[in-house]
């Protein structure tokens, strides 16, 4: 059963085998995937402070992703989005009132606090808090403050202390072309503050990200490090107009971004759709595709709770309850993923070890 599976999906025609009668892919290279802890153990503390990034590094992930925004004084810190009222305490802080705003990001009209309206020192004085507490707990919220980029490396290079493999970091740009336009590019201090921490070279263990394709051009001219371009499962990069991610994702956009990029990052669900009651459908042809164009593929994200699971794979009917995020990665993997982005690197990684055992 596993041969005739196997050949149907290389046809590209409906199997209807489940993970296991699948034969796995291989990845690009041949190593075993790697585990990316989105935004940190994210699942378990709030996105994006030290507490959250270290409890991914015990879990056994192999990079902590940050995702990085400006400070009015220039300094890199990691939040998802340059607004911040819904993963920090801002909101309650009446000296910040009047700070409050609107602004267009990348064409959408944004109101709430922004760290370009900030010094450090300032966000210094605000407090983490969970984004998704209908889902997860929020008994850390009010712990933690909002790491740098260089106190996230810091940290990392004393977590990584007589490893034999260190852990990597995996930074992403956030709307580098808006912070480009009010001054505050990312680029110079991004790539300063990797080459102070050592990082060098196509080997380093770093991979810089963007949805954005500009910036990631940019980079590669100043810099060999590995460069990974996201494509989202809908409309196109902010900085480029009348392309499409669909477009990126075809062979021919594959070819292309082969030319300034080591991988790509995409929406899980172009490389294995839902159908239309929710279950898992059959892979698309873009990991083979990617591969064929010497393209590693690390996609995004895969979250433990019923509300993000395949239908198949929840644990009932409870959206904060937990379902089989194992299973879902498992038919992930068979397609020669070479990573995956995860909020938990608990379930990911033991995932990945018992694939890897095989
Ligand atoms: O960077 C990969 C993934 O994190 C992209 O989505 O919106 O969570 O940054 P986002
Ligand atoms: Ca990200």
């Amino acid at each position: 059963m596993k041969r005739l599976c196997a050949a149907l999906l290389a046809l590209m025609l409906p199997t209807g085998c489940s993970a296991d009668e699948v034969v796995a892919q291989p990845t690009l290279g041949g190593g075993p995937p790697i585990v990316i802890a989105h935004r940190g153990a994210s699942g378990e503390r709030p996105e994006h402070t030290l507490a959250s990034y270290r409890l991914a590094i015990e879990l056994g992930a192999d990079y902590i992703e940050p995702d990085l925004v400006l400070t009015k004084d220039g300094i890199l810190v990691a939040r998802h989005e340059n607004e911040i009222s819904e993963t920090t305490d801002v909101a309650a802080h009446p000296e910040f009132a009047s700070r409050k705003a609107t602004k267009t990001i990348d064409g959408v009209q944004v109101t709430g606090w922004f760290t370009e309206d900030f010094t450090l020192a300032e966000l210094k004085t605000l407090r983490a808090r969970e984004r998704l507490p209908k889902l997860r707990s929020t008994d850390y919220d009010g712990q933690y403050d909002i790491p740098t980029f260089e106190e996230i490396l810091t940290f990392l290079a004393q977590a990584n202390q007589g490893r034999k493999i260190p852990v990597g970091v995996y930074p992403e740009t956030k709307h580098p072309s808006y912070f480009t336009a009010i001054g505050l590019p990312h680029e110079a201090p991004l790539l300063a503050l990797l080459d102070r921490f050592g990082y060098r070279g196509r080997t380093a263990p770093v991979f810089i990200q963007s949805f954005e394709v500009g910036n990631l051009k940019a980079l590669r001219a100043k810099s060999d490090l590995p460069l990974i371009q996201l494509i989202d499962g809908e409309g196109g990069p902010a900085d480029a107009p009348g392309t499409s991610y669909a477009a990126m994702a075809s062979p021919a956009g594959l070819k292309a971004i082969a030319a300034y990029a080591d991988g790509i990052g995409p929406y899980k669900e172009l490389i294995i759709p839902r159908r239309a009651l929710g279950t898992l459908g059959d892979p698309t042809s873009l990991v083979r595709d990617a591969h064929a164009a010497g393209l590693k593929v690390h996609p995004w994200t895969f979250r433990r709770e019923n509300y993000f699971l395949p239908l198949g794979d929840k644990g009932g009917i409870n959206p904060a309850g937990h379902g089989d995020l194992g299973a879902e990665i498992d038919a992930y993997l068979a397609t020669g993923i070479d990573g995956l982005f995860s909020d938990n690197p608990r379930e990911a990684v033991a995932t990945v070890k018992k694939g890897s055992a095989k």
